[in-house]
């Protein structure tokens, strides 16, 4: 039942990944099994093990015809890929298997709905792309597509909807046994919405309603919907396209929202809208909700606007964030590295009460793969610093840091020295709560990122790097008296 083109895609990706050495790649986090990855899909926990999927062109590192990659886990660090799951080979996915999720069936068959993309061309001569929702369903590894697909066209669309830009259905299971999807849209001015389906048996679909709308706010079309319940609030996760900043919140390009609300009789009344990441590199989020009842979220640690800095003859690019455990705090969402980390983390280095003014360097205090962490105060209540960095991926040619002012309360991420050849956006910055020149920064590095956990993960900011692998020093920088306590972990993934 596996046609021949998804069948040429896991020949050619079993042999591919041969050039691909252990040591070319991250530690920790997911990279594509060789060519081209982006966003998350079908994140999921299935017969015992968490699935992930991702967009995926194993041919080249840069995005082409859209297949689905595969790999599972059991504790969301330790990937291991599968074969390629979905391929182009139906007539209403030939021009590309695009985003979508996953959900274990009643019989305890794997459902995967993705968007299926087919380019026509118009009786006046253009060209135009249909986005069509389909299914496919299989055991965890093969999957067969449904024969009836698509299963949501342009026909089961509201008044005012594109059919050109319908995609990434994200479905969830529902109390009642029946299944609610959200699918990314917007309207014929590109302004993004977010559309309900409900199914009794995830094979028929009718829309529901309009859950979320732009209203002209945040972007164009909203790409990668999600929706789910946390700590007692309704939350819906978009990435749009096209933003424009507003103060500290959002940055322009593509972006990433939280929208946290109350369901009021069926209707989703917002109360609060934040960029899910402050950083350079997260878009398309998704999210699964574990055994244990965590919502854990994982995006693509990569964003369009800055992917020009992909080299054209690599043999892979793009990876996934670390999951990220959620929370509702103070009516924020939070963000916590998994708790599986904690089970990498080896070589404990701790400071405590260390005062300084200048540049300071600790003994064994260093790496490229470590889980740091830093409770800042001034070193003098009367005159409180103006400034603290931590600088790593640092030599003498490289650094890249994280610094703080008090006074502004910014807490900024500076990319600049990090091998980057491109002038793509190199600096972020974001606006923290913090009082008296208190701050908590909790920094992962990987290898080729870093993921800076703000106030217990009360703002993120997330950025791959480039930088090669001997810059391995680590510093702290003060402008005026700081007080610092720093532990330091080495995080060690097990070899396969
Ligand atoms: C988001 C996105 C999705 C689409 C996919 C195509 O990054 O544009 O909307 O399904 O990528 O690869």
């Amino acid at each position: 039942m596996i046609s021949q083109v998804l069948r040429d895609a896991r020949k050619y990706e079993e042999t591919a990944q041969k050039a691909i050495t252990r040591e070319m790649r991250r530690g920790f986090h997911l990279s594509p099994r060789v060519g081209w990855m982006n966003d998350p899909n079908g994140f999921s926990f299935y017969n015992g093990k968490y699935h992930l999927f991702y967009q995926y062109n194993p041919y080249s590192s840069h995005w082409d015809t859209m297949h689905w990659g595969h790999a599972v886990s059991s504790d969301l660090l330790h990937w291991e890929y599968l074969p390629a799951a979905l391929a182009p080979d139906t007539a209403c996915d030939r021009d590309g298997c695009f985003s979508g999720s996953a959900i274990t069936l009643p019989d305890g068959r794997q459902m995967l709905i993705y968007t299926g993309v087919e380019k026509i061309n118009l009786s006046d001569g253009s060209d135009c792309v249909l986005q069509r929702q389909c299914l496919a369903v299989g055991d965890g590894v093969d999957y067969e597509k449904y024969g009836e697909n698509p299963v949501l066209d342009e026909s089961s669309l509201p008044q005012g909807s594109s059919k050109y830009d319908f995609r990434d259905p994200k479905i969830f299971a529902r109390a009642d046994g029946s299944y609610g999807c959200v699918v990314g849209n917007c309207d014929g001015d590109r302004d993004g919405r977010v559309l309900l389906f409900g199914s009794p048996d995830g094979f028929s679909w009718e829309f529901e309603r309009i859950l979320a709308e732009n209203k002209k706010r945040f972007g164009k079309m909203w790409e990668c919907p999600d929706f789910f319940e946390l700590n007692g609030k309704q939350v819906v996760i978009v990435s749009p396209q096209e933003m424009l900043p507003q103060g500290f919140e959002y940055h322009n390009g593509n972006g990433t929202l939280c929208l946290i609300g109350h369901d009021d009789g069926g209707k989703f009344v917002e109360e609060h809208n934040q960029s899910v990441d402050y950083g350079i590199d997260f878009y398309a989020p998704q999210t699964v909700l574990a055994p244990d009842g965590r919502r854990i979220m994982i995006g693509w640690m990569q964003n369009w606007d800055t992917c020009p800095a992909n080299a054209p003859n690599q043999p892979w690019f793009g990876q996934m964030s670390l999951p990220r455990e959620l929370s509702i705090k103070d009516g924020r969402l939070h963000q916590q590295p998994v708790r599986e980390i904690e089970s990498l983390r080896k070589n404990e280095v701790r400071y405590e009460n260390i005062k300084f003014t200048d540049v300071i360097k600790l003994d064994g205090i260093e790496g490229r793969k470590v889980d740091l962490e830093i409770l800042l105060r001034p070193g003098d209540m009367e005159n409180i610093y103006h400034k603290f960095a931590v600088r790593f991926a640092q030599n003498d040619k490289f650094q890249t840091s994280v610094s703080f002012r008090p006074h502004e309360r910014v807490v900024k991420i500076d990319r600049k020295f990090s091998g980057s050849r491109r002038a793509v956006i190199h600096q972020r910055r974001s606006l923290v709560r913090t009082e008296g020149g208190v701050l908590k920064l909790r920094i992962i590095l990987d290898l080729f990122s870093a993921e800076i956990f703000v106030n217990d993960g009360e703002h993120m900011l997330t950025a791959t790097m480039y930088t090669e692998r001997a810059a391995d020093e680590i510093s702290f920088f003060a402008d005026g008296a700081v007080t610092m306590d720093v532990v330091k972990y080495d995080l060690v993934a097990e070899e396969k």
